[in-house]
């Protein structure tokens, strides 16, 4: 019936109803001429989207009412919203979220958000990012799953399902858009916006397979990317736009291009003018425009001088209407008008809020056992720029969150240690500049405290878009305060809030203790604290590689094998990072059996069984992540050195024992594209590797 329905519009509709429907209006910061009082107005009330920046529903029904009431044919429109980690519930950002490897904790936040969205008249997400990032200089690692593509595929569609709910048109499901389609994060030198040499082979291995899941989970939109696929611009790109993700994939939905995108091919040299770069955006699949208004103001005469087929724009019209049905807009345009208590912060909101926060912090050191504290600490010196800050904890797209919703550190470890610690708190320095006037403060609160926690990192405007760094260090004041403190003799926590891996230099010789907090959102401060006091054990494990220095940038646990791996790389550091992909400490211990296979040889058509023993050998509760990655050593491409597979996390307690499987199936695990993206399932050697161990299997047809 969808279909009918649309069939009936299409045929009503004028050529220049069909036109505004492909394109996106924004308002307020970036308004352009068509902003929203002409909506209000009445002025084109019959525009396809809207970037809805209030959190008014009352609001957004009142634009609805103008496109339902007064527009000739009814149609709603669509209001889209960046809600990349949390919409007025801030959650720790989505490089965080992958570190918590927990799938269902994320499709909870997605779900959330999505109703906290729907709540205030959002009907659609730019979310999730689901770029592959290697380069942590380019500032929006911050936004995605981290470095690996099945780790970007399995997170896709955790947010899919948590956006999307059941089904699209429930009363809180709001619309997915996987971006940014495609290559985005290869941008040279991690700068942003520049172009990216996307080989056709690493485009397969690499980029292809988060998007592919995303687009089986049934995302319902793709947004493509600013940046060009070797010469291309993704945002023109026929062959990932039409005969990739049309064709070959059948996505039903529909591509908006990124803010600007379709009239950004003049400067990438793609395009002589507006016009031509509306026509080669909207053949090559492009479908919504957003806010440039370059469809809108040249469409028309495209479609009379026979360079577009009115086809094309029908078939443009039908995919963003067929979302407009399936949200259920038409017959249920108007959003309920709860009251601001009664859309956010719910306890079960905050719940995921405190769990997500705690399973994505990453204990990366702690020598001799300096966390958790024992019970002879009394007195904690609290240092630095991060520990009464409410802003940068949010991190970058902070949707509609609000700083007064923050917990800080401070109040964080004031609850924790209540009637246990005395909280000596000094800030010490901002995060950057040259003023070290707080450092005597932080010394003598320091010399004071039976230990120092120093709580520092980035600003949230250093990561996400267009926040490329050349350096991935911390400011040397950073450095400066640390070492001082050092001075002290006192152990020294450092707690890192950041938007990126960062190269810590002599942070971390310096530091006793290592805790990775990442940007945790509106909920840090509790879980911090209690993983400080041992109330709670760290499970979070890098879903990124902190490099050692930033010259080893790429470096990433999959990278393929050198041709002299014994006698290449570098001669003035090492070869390894800082940390690898998968580091992470826990507060007990976990000891592997020795892993089986069902048998060491497997057909194509058969599967085989991995499985491993694993004992909490510690003295508390833990949660283990197992990661299986297969590495198949000889091949007609070659393969990175080893490719994770399956991951689990499972809950220990002491003495406890569980065991972790992983069903290999070849066809899904042994496979791989080449550089069309066909799948080659080759027989030979393959290797599985858990932990420390490495077993060897044979792969027959
Ligand atoms: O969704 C974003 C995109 O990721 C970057 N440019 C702007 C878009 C809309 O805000």
């Amino acid at each position: 019936p969808i279909e009918k329905r649309i069939d009936d519009l299409l045929k009503r509709m004028t050529l220049e109803e069909k036109i505004l429907q492909t394109n996106q209006w924004t308002y307020g910061k970036n308004a352009n001429e068509n902003n929203i009082e002409s909506i209000q107005k009445g002025v084109r009330a019959e525009i396809g989207s809207l970037i809805y920046r209030s959190i008014s529903p009352v609001y957004r029904n009142q634009i609805m009412r103008k496109a339902m009431e007064e527009s000739r044919l009814g149609i709603p429109i669509l209001m889209g919203f960046d809600v990349i980690h949390g919409y007025r519930t801030v959650y720790p950002i989505p490089l965080a979220q992958a570190c918590s490897w927990n799938t269902d904790l994320v499709t909870k936040a997605c779900a959330v958000a999505a109703k906290e969205s729907r709540l205030s008249g959002v009907d659609w997400t730019f979310a999730p990012m689901v770029d592959v990032a290697r380069d942590p200089r380019w500032g929006r690692v911050a936004e995605g799953f981290g470095e690996d593509p099945y780790a970007n595929s399995v997170f896709c569609v955790a947010s899919v399902n948590g956006y999307q709910g059941k089904n699209l048109s429930d009363p809180f499901s709001i619309a997915a858009c996987l971006k940014h389609y495609i290559g985005y994060s290869l941008s040279e030198g991690g700068r942003d916006y520049h172009s990216s040499d996307v080989s056709a082979q690493t485009l397969w291995e690499t980029f292809m397979p988060p998007f592919h899941a995303g687009v089986k989970a049934g995302a319902a939109t793709l947004m493509s990317a600013f940046n060009d696929i070797s010469g291309v611009p993704a945002s023109a790109n026929h062959y990932t736009l039409t005969e990739i993700l049309k064709e070959r994939w059948k996505h039903d939905g529909f591509v908006v291009s990124d803010w600007g995108s379709v009239e950004n091919l003049i400067a990438q040299g793609f395009a002589k003018d507006r016009k031509e770069s509306g026509l080669k955006s909207f053949l090559s699949g492009v479908e919504m425009d957003m806010v440039d208004n370059v469809y809108v103001e040249n469409l028309a005469q495209l479609v009379q001088e026979k360079k577009i087929p009115e086809s094309k724009i029908d078939d443009a019209v039908r995919r963003i209407l067929r979302l407009k049905f399936r949200l259920g807009l038409f017959d249920n345009p108007y959003v309920q008008e709860l009251s601001e208590k009664d859309r956010y912060y719910q306890p079960e909101s905050m719940a995921v809020a405190q769990q997500m926060a705690e399973e994505s912090m990453v204990l990366l050191k702690n020598n001799n056992q300096t966390l958790p504290f024992s019970n002879d600490i009394k007195q904690i010196a609290l240092i630095g720029p991060m520990v009464k800050d409410s802003i940068n904890m949010m991190g970058s797209w902070e949707g509609q969150g609000v700083a007064t919703a923050v917990e800080t550190i401070f109040e964080g470890f004031s609850k924790e240690f209540s009637g246990k610690a005395t909280i000596n708190y000094a800030k010490g320095s901002e995060f950057d500049g040259t003023d070290e006037s707080g450092f005597a403060a932080a010394v003598q609160m320091s010399q004071k405290s039976d230990v120092v926690v120093l709580c520092m990192g980035e600003m949230k405007k250093w990561s996400g878009e267009n926040t490329s760094r050349s350096s991935i260090g911390l400011p040397a004041i950073q450095h400066k305060l640390l070492a001082e403190l050092k001075k002290t003799g006192k152990k020294i926590i450092l707690v890192l809030s950041n938007g990126r891996p960062v190269e810590l230099g002599d942070m971390e010789s310096l530091s006793d203790a290592i805790l990775e907090i990442w940007q945790p959102g509106i909920a840090g401060g509790t879980p911090l604290a209690g993983l400080v006091s041992g109330r709670l054990n760290p499970s979070g494990k890098l879903a990124i590689t902190f490099p050692l220095v930033t010259g080893q940038i790429p470096i990433y646990y999959s990278m393929r094998q050198p041709a002299r791996p014994k006698i290449g790389g570098y001669k003035d550091v090492s070869n390894e990072p800082k940390y690898w992909f998968g580091h992470g400490l826990s507060y007990t211990n976990f000891s592997y059996g020795t892993v089986k296979l069902s048998s060491n040889t497997i057909n194509k058509k058969s599967k085989l069984v991995a499985e491993v023993e694993v004992t909490n050998t510690g003295t508390r509760t833990g949660k283990e992540i197992a990661f299986w990655y297969i590495s198949d050593p000889v091949a007609s491409i070659t393969r990175p050195m080893k490719e994770l597979k399956y991951f689990e996390k499972l809950e220990l307690k002491a003495g406890e024992k569980k065991t972790f499987k992983f069903e290999i199936d070849p066809e899904r695990d042994l496979s791989f594209p080449d550089s069309n993206g066909m799948m080659r399932l080759e027989s030979g050697d393959f290797y599985v590797t858990i932990n420390d161990q490495r077993l060897k299997f044979e792969l027959t047809e």
